[in-house]
């Protein structure tokens, strides 16, 4: 048994629409419970170098509709130490900080993992990444938003490959998953989709040459998933453009806008109910696990199974993809 008065709350890695409302949902939580909440800034760096703050409801008043996270992020090498552990143990045993909400990726809660098994410390993750890539929730915060994002641009895209009769390979963010790529092309309409899940040999690209390029269409979009193994849309293009000379080729990589924006109300319902749910499982004595959501029910994964294990992509949709692309 223990007892939790105090939680300590940060964000961590990239960030993610609606990892303000996330924070919020964590904090008046938590308060609404009768715990204090101190916000910890600059992730896991500010948790080392003490930049630890009280947070009462108001220092989260108008936040839910903004994109980025008002209390900072970074990606902290030191943590990733048991130096740097050891020394972020001390500052939480100075603040009287009896459990952690982390609010992050993939890589927040392999930190999260580590730090919670060596110190026996209660810890609590809310997925917030765009990537949509942890295992066991069928979505995370900011993946609704980055898609509708990746849509509008493509929309605008649209316009002028049409103009132009033109070929254009977007780039979309995604870390190793095509979840944003894969989806975004079917609700956008492009041709295909090149994703990580898929090798290279058995990818829609000579597909959508040969069947479709100037065939029934004047323009055609395809969503390229970043990736080193195919080289993002650029490495994708240059393999076009050696094959087929004949094609007028651009390349868009639409990057961090990505990040950015107001989150959508679908990732501000889901943050407000995966931050309330972070209070709720911490209360039940649940400790080193992520919220999830999976069929509309708040779920608990041990981050050990969240982090590790690959999650599926529906490859279904890239049968939807072709059929709709012709
Ligand atoms: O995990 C979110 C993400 O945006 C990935 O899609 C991308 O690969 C990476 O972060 C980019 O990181 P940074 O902002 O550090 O360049």
């Amino acid at each position: 048994m223990y007892s939790i008065k105090t939680i300590g709350v940060l964000t961590s890695g990239g960030d993610a629409p609606g990892m303000n409302a996330a924070l919020r949902a964590v904090t008046r939580a938590a308060i609404s419970q009768g715990i204090a909440v101190k916000a910890i800034y600059r992730g896991y760096k500010g948790l080392i170098t003490d930049e630890i703050v009280d947070f009462q409801t108001q220092n989260v008043s108008n936040i839910i509709q903004h994109g980025g996270t008002i209390i900072k992020t970074a990606r902290c090498e030191e943590f990733k130490t048991p130096e740097g552990r050891a020394t972020a143990y001390e500052r939480i045993k100075d603040h009287n900080i009896d459990a952690l909400v982390v609010l992050g990726g993939d890589g927040t809660f392999t930190g999260a993992k580590v730090f919670a098994q060596e110190y026996n410390f209660p810890v609590v993750g809310v997925p917030c990444t765009i990537d949509n890539d942890l295992y066991g929730t069928d979505s995370t915060i900011g993946y609704d938003t980055a898609l509708n994002t990746v849509i509008e641009c493509v929309d605008k895209i649209r316009d002028t490959a049409s103009s132009h009769e033109r070929l254009f390979f977007v780039e979309v963010m995604g870390r190793d998953a095509g979840f944003l790529a894969l989806n975004a092309a079917i609700a956008s309409g492009a041709e295909a989709a090149v994703i990580p899940e898929v090798s290279i040999k058995d990818d829609m690209l000579a597909e959508v040459i040969q069947n479709g390029f100037r065939k029934t269409k004047n323009s055609s979009i395809v969503l390229v998933a970043e990736s080193k193994e195919t080289g993002g849309a650029n490495g994708v293009a240059q393999r076009v453009k050696a094959e087929y000379p004949q094609y007028d080729v651009r390349v868009v990589i639409l990057g961090h806008i990505q990040r950015g924006g107001s989150p959508t109300a679908v990732d501000r319902i889901l943050a407000s109910r995966m931050g309330a749910a972070a209070i709720d499982a911490l209360l039940e004595e649940q400790r080193n696990l992520m919220i999830g959501v999976v069929n509309d029910k708040i779920v608990y994964v041990p981050f050990t199974k969240a982090i590790k294990d690959d999650k599926p992509i529906d490859l279904k949709l890239l049968q939807v993809l072709r059929q709709l692309s012709i």
